[in-house]
């Protein structure tokens, strides 16, 4: 057992005294383990007895979740799970997969399995793709560069935010290739081609433009786990009492906190960047069938559906129910990615049946990399992709193109 579960361990059995001791209401003071809130908070989202002690044990993505929950710092852990308002949106994301059925096919020949695909030339042995997540090292120390040797060892395509905490050149270096860049273009044009010049030339092929937050977002569940969390949070996002540092990809520019809002950005940028950039470039971000055929006649070179993990608009729509609109606006015209509450390969099975052409995983291999670093993160990538082999064997689809629409059918 690793130490930090050991120390979760004892934190929880400490927990359990404290409910069960007379001493509870003469406790007071500090934050977590004063009054009974702590424990009414807590221990019924901490019940650690099925805690899995290391990567390997973990059977499904969702024991990486509970570890996750138990190592990491609550604010932190809050930052993952957070979307907004009261997570409607979050929680159809997942709904909306719950409702599809595998409509299996028997007595096809399923001896080989091959979850190949094609992006723009290159092939990757599997559709499963890492979003873009910010600010990693606030997860595990080895942030993204933990993620990139996971991607590596896996052969999955890894996206790398713009507000990483770690710079691009050294992500690239432990993918071993250079990743995709999801670029937050910011409102300050100067920023931006400073941005676009320095991963283009580090070597990135793509930038994934995210255009779902222009502003801000109602992000209550951050807040609330903000609340349950009495380290001293100053202590690391302030250096000297000064205000937090700028993220590495937009040190060495004239960025400004104000920046990063692009309220004012409309479909003409598209064509702005690509005056300034040969690199391929993908929205991410889109939700309705008018914005798909937009972007395609913006020239984008491929769609990402996306409501960010619900962490957007508070549309209460599920990107698995957005994405048959998105496929008939693009008409096959450019490659179509999709995320959003993804957590099991059968929800893979799921979104390549609706016409995804690759799909993409944010929290998931956040909580691997929460719980266990580059082993978590490898680990969720070998459970999301032994599920998604085991469904199209079961599914009588022995290669991604062979799951179509009636693969899967539409409960109620
Ligand atoms: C994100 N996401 C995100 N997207 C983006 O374009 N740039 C970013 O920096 C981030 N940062 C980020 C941080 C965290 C903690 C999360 C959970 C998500 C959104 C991400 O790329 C993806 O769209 C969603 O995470 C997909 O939904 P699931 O798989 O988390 O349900
Ligand atoms: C988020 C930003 C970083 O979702 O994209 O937190």
């Amino acid at each position: 057992m690793s130490d930090l579960i050991q120390q979760a361990v004892r934190r929880r059995d400490f927990l359990r005294w404290l409910a069960a001791s007379p001493l509870l209401p003469y406790l007071g003071g500090c934050d977590v383990f004063s009054a009974g809130d702590a424990v009414a908070q807590e221990a019924p989202r901490r019940a650690l007895d099925d805690l899995v002690g290391s990567a390997a044990e973990a059977l499904d993505i969702f024991d990486m979740e509970k570890v996750a929950e138990f190592v990491m710092p609550p604010a932190h852990f809050g930052y993952i799970q957070t979307g907004v308002d009261g997570e409607e949106t979050q929680h159809n994301n997942r709904a909306g997969f719950e409702r599809l059925y595998v409509r299996p096919r028997r007595l096809v020949d399923v001896s080989t399995i091959d979850t190949r695909v094609t992006l723009f030339g290159r092939e990757w042995q599997s559709p499963i793709i890492v979003a873009p997540a910010g600010s990693q090292r606030a997860f595990h120390a080895d942030g993204e560069l933990a993620t990139a040797r996971a991607a590596q060892a896996r052969g999955h395509l890894q996206v790398l935010s713009s507000v990483s905490s770690t710079g691009v050149e050294a992500v690239n270096g432990a993918r071993g290739e250079p990743v995709w860049y999801q670029l937050y273009a910011t409102s300050n044009w100067d920023v931006t081609q400073a941005v676009v010049a320095r991963v283009r030339e580090a070597g990135c092929p793509t930038l994934v433009l995210t255009v779902d937050l222009p502003g801000n977002s109602n992000r209550l569940t951050q807040e609330r786990w903000k609340r349950i969390d009495d380290r001293d949070c100053a202590s690391c996002h302030r250096e000297g009492g000064q205000a937090p540092p700028v993220k590495p990809m937009y040190q060495g520019t004239s960025y400004q906190p104000s920046d990063f809002r692009t309220a004012g950005m409309t479909w003409d940028f598209i064509g702005r960047l690509r005056g300034i950039t040969d690199q391929r470039i993908i929205v991410k971000g889109l939700v309705t069938r008018e914005d798909a055929e937009l972007a395609v006649e913006h020239g984008v070179d491929a769609v990402w559906v996306s409501n960010h993990g619900g962490r957007s608009e508070g549309s209460g729509r599920a990107t698995i129910d957005a994405l048959p609109e998105m496929v008939e606006g693009v008409q096959g015209r450019v490659p179509v990615i999709v995320d959003g509450g993804i957590r099991r390969g059968t929800d893979v099975f799921k979104a390549m049946a609706r016409g995804a052409t690759a799909v993409a995983i944010g929290r998931p291999y956040l909580w691997g990399l929460g719980a266990f670093g580059q082993e978590g993160v490898e680990r969720v990538l070998q459970i999301l992709q032994t599920e998604l082999e085991i469904t199209m064997q079961l599914a009588g689809t022995p290669s991604l193109a062979d799951i179509g629409a009636s693969s899967i059918g539409a409960g109620s």
